[in-house]
């Protein structure tokens, strides 16, 4: 593994199999009584937090505690950013503080890559989303939760997606979990097929790893699983599509299309949903949609992520749990 996680395309397929396994082998502390282990005592993680977050920033605050590690969780807002300071000035001012880890999200594509190249801090950097470029840990436990799906023998343990049909829908353009998920999937084996309007299907996709289809009735039926993506307002500048009930229409999933899908078929989002939109509710609520196992996976990739950057090399959960806290 590299040192840093700035994007899925830097993985390899070995990388990624290693993640997802650490990751197995660290889920199974969630069901024990006491659900810490002393990994990462005394090392520091920063989540450095620019742009909005629910999931992300809980789920890797989580990580990192129950890996003992410290965790000083900054965000932009109420913070010097606000009176105008840069990410250099903010990114040494961790740096005093000696962070092992910085974990950031930003709304400015390449923010991470800046912060790992610019030799303002040391510590292993973590993309949690960059602007519309990527969001590596959401791809991997988008992976992790696939895998565990499509292979329940031992969760699919050292097994990769090879042959695995999954469709990506909606608002590409501006989704880095989309860029993420086809870099990610593709290395892991698996066919991937991106659904939108023409109109958010973004520039230079012919050179992705993917197939484009703008039909979604013609790809639901093959599909082993079918991740929905929110449809991003806050970055649209333009109208993209005529109407919501248009884009529902087409490009939404229903009860109906949802009827259509292979019977072993999941339905994905990474949240937060936009009911009504890209999923109905009775879909989102469905036992097949797995948005809320994917926040639970999310903890279990991102101990891995950390364990595995800040030097884990024996097995993860070797160590046992703090029996004292
Ligand atoms: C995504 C994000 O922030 O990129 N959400 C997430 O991390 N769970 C997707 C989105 O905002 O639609």
């Amino acid at each position: 593994m590299k040192r840093h996680l700035i994007s899925a395309a830097d993985l390899s397929r070995d990388d990624a199999v290693l993640i997802l396994d650490t990751a197995e082998e660290l889920a199974r502390l969630a069901d024990r009584p006491i659900k810490k282990l002393p990994t990462l005592r005394g090392r520091t993680v920063v989540n450095l937090f620019f742009e909005d977050s629910t999931r992300t920033r809980i789920s890797f605050e989580a990580a990192a505690k129950r890996l003992s590690a410290d965790v000083i969780n900054f965000s932009a807002k109420g913070s010097s950013v606000s009176k105008g300071e840069s990410l250099k000035d903010t990114a040494l001012t961790l740096e005093a503080m000696g962070a092992d880890a910085v974990v950031i999200r930003h709304h400015a594509s390449g923010a991470p890559h800046r912060l790992a190249t610019s030799g303002w801090i040391n510590g292993a950097v973590v993309n949690a989303g960059d602007g519309t470029h990527e969001h590596p840990t959401q791809a991997l436990l988008d992976a992790f939760t696939v895998r565990r799906h499509l292979s329940p023998e031992a969760s699919g343990v050292g097994q990769d997606l090879a042959g695995r049909r999954i469709t990506i829908v909606g608002d590409v353009l501006h989704s880095r979990v989309a860029r993420s998920n086809v870099h990610l999937l593709s290395t892991l084996g698996a066919e991937v097929t991106l659904v939108a309007p023409p109109t958010l299907v973004p520039f230079g996709v012919e050179s992705w790893p993917c197939e484009v289809s703008y039909d979604l009735d013609a790809v639901v039926g093959k599909s082993d699983a079918v991740m929905m993506l929110r449809v991003q307002r806050e970055r649209m500048n333009a109208a993209f599509f005529p109407t919501e009930r248009e884009y529902a229409r087409r490009y939404g999933l229903d009860g109906d299309r949802m009827a259509r899908m292979p019977e072993h078929a999941i339905v994905m989002h990474p949240g937060p949903m936009n009911r009504g939109m890209e999923i109905t509710a009775d879909v989102a609520d469905s036992d097949r949609c797995t948005a809320v196992e994917q926040v639970a996976n999310g903890v279990s990739i991102r101990m891995a992520v950390l364990y595995l950057l800040l030097g884990g090399n024996e097995s993860a959960v070797a160590a046992r749990p703090e029996e004292s806290k």
